[in-house]
């Protein structure tokens, strides 16, 4: 491993990088300019982060979005420790913006089993939003059953465990630039 990247991780091994930064910053890039595309200038816009994983996403992207809008959290917790989906999925924190009327575009980190998405996407088209889309980093392409394909994918991942650029195991790893596999 190069010498930033062990003194990130403090000498955990990472299998190998599956998209560098650079890569991201690009692709991220071409997702802000889609988006701002996508939705009449005078309508309102809101931009969605589901934390935590999406953090770092999020604060790029919104600066690669060349209109106006806002920017508003939620937290859904599938995972524990482990790797592998538990299928439970629960809303910890509840945005405070109000939905109804307004272009809403939730920012997810990755897309997995889908649970996440299944359970969030009838809960939030009961607020009335104008229009609900999602938007995802990244797609492991695992399910067809989602209650909402995301309209925009950054990139088609691997089926393997991720981490950095804001994905996690068990809370590390988030702070990495880049993402790699375990
Ligand atoms: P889903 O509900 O199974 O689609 O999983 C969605 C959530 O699980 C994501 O928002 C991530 O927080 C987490 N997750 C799924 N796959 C990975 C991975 O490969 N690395 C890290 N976190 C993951
Ligand atoms: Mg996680």
């Amino acid at each position: 491993m190069h010498a930033e990247t062990v003194a990130r991780t403090g000498g955990r091994e990472l299998k190998r990088i599956v998209f560098t930064e650079q890569r991201i910053r690009e692709r991220v890039r071409q997702m802000g300019e889609e988006i701002a595309a996508a939705y009449p200038p005078d309508e309102e816009l809101l931009v969605l982060g589901l934390l935590k994983g999406s953090f770092i996403f999020l604060a790029d992207l919104v600066r690669q979005i060349r209109r106006p809008l806002q920017v508003d959290f939620l937290s859904a917790a599938s995972y524990g420790g482990a790797t592998v989906s538990s299928g439970d999925v629960r809303l910890l924190y509840d945005p405070e913006a109000s939905l109804q009327g307004r272009h809403v575009v939730l920012a997810e980190d990755i897309v997995d089993s889908g649970n996440t998405i299944n359970r969030l996407v009838p809960l939030l088209q009961a607020r009335s939003p104008c229009s609900l889309e999602i938007c995802a980093l990244l797609h492991k392409r695992l399910t067809t059953h989602l209650a909402r394909e995301p309209r925009w994918v950054g990139f088609e991942a691997p089926r393997e465990f991720l981490v950095g650029y804001g994905l996690d195991f068990s809370e590390n790893f988030r702070h990495l630039p880049f993402i790699a596999s375990l």
